[in-house]
């Protein structure tokens, strides 16, 4: 079944783009500039003026603007619809935080201005890491690191430099096999060998297992909770005790906290160190690799060894603590320009003062009741990989799809055509070709029921043996199926001039 062709490319009004080096016009500019006066001294850069063109295309304004605006059509973000992308929290973005952020004081200023004329910007800091650990129930905040995973490295080098500092370099750390790639990868970054934790028959860690592999050696125990699977670990506090009775730190991975944000405090539960993806819990913007934002919460005896700078509050207001000494002898270091993510931090304390706690409460609860309700309405046409209720997100594995020749790749395919972009596929490993579906609080209940009646849809199709529609979805995008391994493997990150393509080609 084949998409429907236009003689232009076109799409009714959703126009194909060309690069804007293909739109290149010689001697084409959006502005036109004097020539700069001659200097009295002739030439005053010694030699090193330009001698050719600059190589930026020349394009003109209404060009430049259409190409833009065409390119952000083309992209699909939360304020378009749903985004049921498990594991990446992708709630709405509230439009406060943005304004916020663009206030003059806030969005003008510059990290090297004089502490005294930023101090409505330091007192911000210094907020949102007193709200960050307040909801987590620990003593201290390491506001610079700049995503989740970077968080992770962080927090496993603070851990890293506790040890070391009582003389007990260790080696391994431990990973449940459902973590997600971020955590084995931090560690092994970090320097130490990960070692597999298996999962039980209930999709949680096996507690048997996980004894035996907790020696001497074990620096760490990286766990996510709610888990991957989006199932509460509930042996967390005899997990905690055992790490701690082996001498070793409990990392936990807090990218799911949205799911107990103002419920539960994750220091009562015997963590150590945890990172916050500010851009999941507390609605910042995920960036395309950046900007994000990944604060980790630290325990008393990790606290110490935190990076710098941090935000400190003395009788002269803020101030900010740059080097070792002054109290942080035993600092890692710095670990990120400047004060990390400052506008996400805005954004985060823009939130957390909107919602206040009983909003805050009501995110968990309403994150958790919404993926129970995708659950409840789907565990009867996918299938569910656990049984029992979920936390904020519902898993299915493709046993629904066996003998009807479409895979999870096929169905997710087939959504963007209904207009939903896909859950997340192929993830966590440990159940075969997940769907893992998060809804966040942020959705009404009737995206959910038109979400639930196209899945619904799209399943029937599929166990009545329309396969040949799946392997042909998407048909309505502006690309079909790219072969993702052709560009995978030959990446294409750098337009060239013709010319050079070419020759290259030679
Ligand atoms: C469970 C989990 N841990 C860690 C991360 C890494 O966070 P970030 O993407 O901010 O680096 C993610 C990101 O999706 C995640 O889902």
């Amino acid at each position: 079944m084949d998409a429907v062709q236009t003689t232009t490319g076109h799409r009714g009004l959703c126009l194909e783009e060309p690069l804007i080096f293909e739109q290149d016009a010689a001697g084409r500019c959006g502005v036109d500039l004097p020539e700069p006066p001659a200097h009295p001294d002739g030439d005053r850069l010694g030699g090193l003026r330009r001698q050719g063109p600059i190589g930026l295309p020349g394009l003109s304004e209404p060009q430049v603007v259409r190409h833009y605006l065409r390119l952000s059509q083309k992209n699909y973000g939360i304020d378009a619809g749903f985004y049921p992308l498990g594991s990446c929290t992708m709630k709405y973005n509230p439009r406060l935080n943005e304004k916020v952020a663009r206030l003059p004081g806030f969005g003008a200023v510059h990290p090297l201005q004089p502490a005294a004329t930023v101090q409505g910007a330091l007192e911000l800091i210094d907020a949102c890491a007193t709200w960050l650990k307040a909801l987590t129930g620990m003593p201290a905040v390491a506001m610079t690191p700049a995503a989740g995973a970077h968080g992770e490295l962080v927090g496993l080098m603070t851990i890293r430099a506790a040890l070391e500092a009582r003389g007990d370099a260790r080696k391994h750390v431990l990973v449940p096999e459902s973590a997600h790639g971020t955590n084995p990868a931090s560690a092994a970054a970090c320097g130490y060998t990960v070692d597999s934790i298996p999962a039980n028959a209930r999709g949680r860690v096996d507690l048997a297992a996980f004894k035996e592999m907790l020696t001497g050696d074990v620096a760490a125990l990286m766990l996510t909770n709610p888990n991957t699977c989006g199932l509460f670990e509930n042996d967390i506090i005899e997990i905690a005790e055992a790490v701690h009775a082996a001498g070793a730190f409990f990392y936990c991975d807090g990218a799911n906290l949205n799911a107990l944000v103002g419920r539960v405090r994750p220091g009562d539960l015997g963590i150590d160190c945890m990172h916050l993806n500010l851009h999941k819990t507390f609605s910042t913007p995920h960036g395309g690799g950046g900007p994000g934002s990944g604060p980790v919460v630290l325990s008393e005896p990790l606290a110490p060894f935190a990076p710098l700078p941090c935000v400190v509050h003395g009788k002269d207001g803020f101030r900010v603590v740059e080097h070792a000494g002054d109290g942080r002898e035993q600092t890692l270091g710095r670990i990120k320009a400047f004060h990390g993510q400052f506008g996400m931090f805005v954004r985060a304390v823009a939130y957390m003062m909107s919602l206040g706690a009983d909003g805050l409460r009501q995110v968990a609860e309403d994150a958790v009741l919404n993926a129970n309700y995708l659950l409840a309405c789907l565990k009867d046409t996918l299938s569910p990989s656990f049984e029992g209720p979920c936390m904020h997100e519902a898993l299915f594995d493709d046993h629904f799809l066996k003998d009807t020749g479409v895979s999870t790749l096929d169905f997710a395919k087939a959504m963007i055509d209904e207009g939903f972009h896909p859950m997340t596929m192929y993830f966590p490993l440990v159940v075969h070709g997940a769907m893992l579906m998060e809804p966040t609080e942020t959705e009404s209940k009737a995206t959910l029921d038109q979400f639930i009646t196209a899945v619904k849809a799209l399943a029937a199709k599929a166990k009545a043996g329309d396969t040949e529609f799946f392997h042909q979805a998407p048909r309505l995008t502006p690309r079909r199926r790219l072969d993702e391994t052709a560009a995978a493997r030959h990446p294409v990150l750098r337009w060239k001039p013709a010319t050079e393509r070419a020759e290259a080609a030679e």
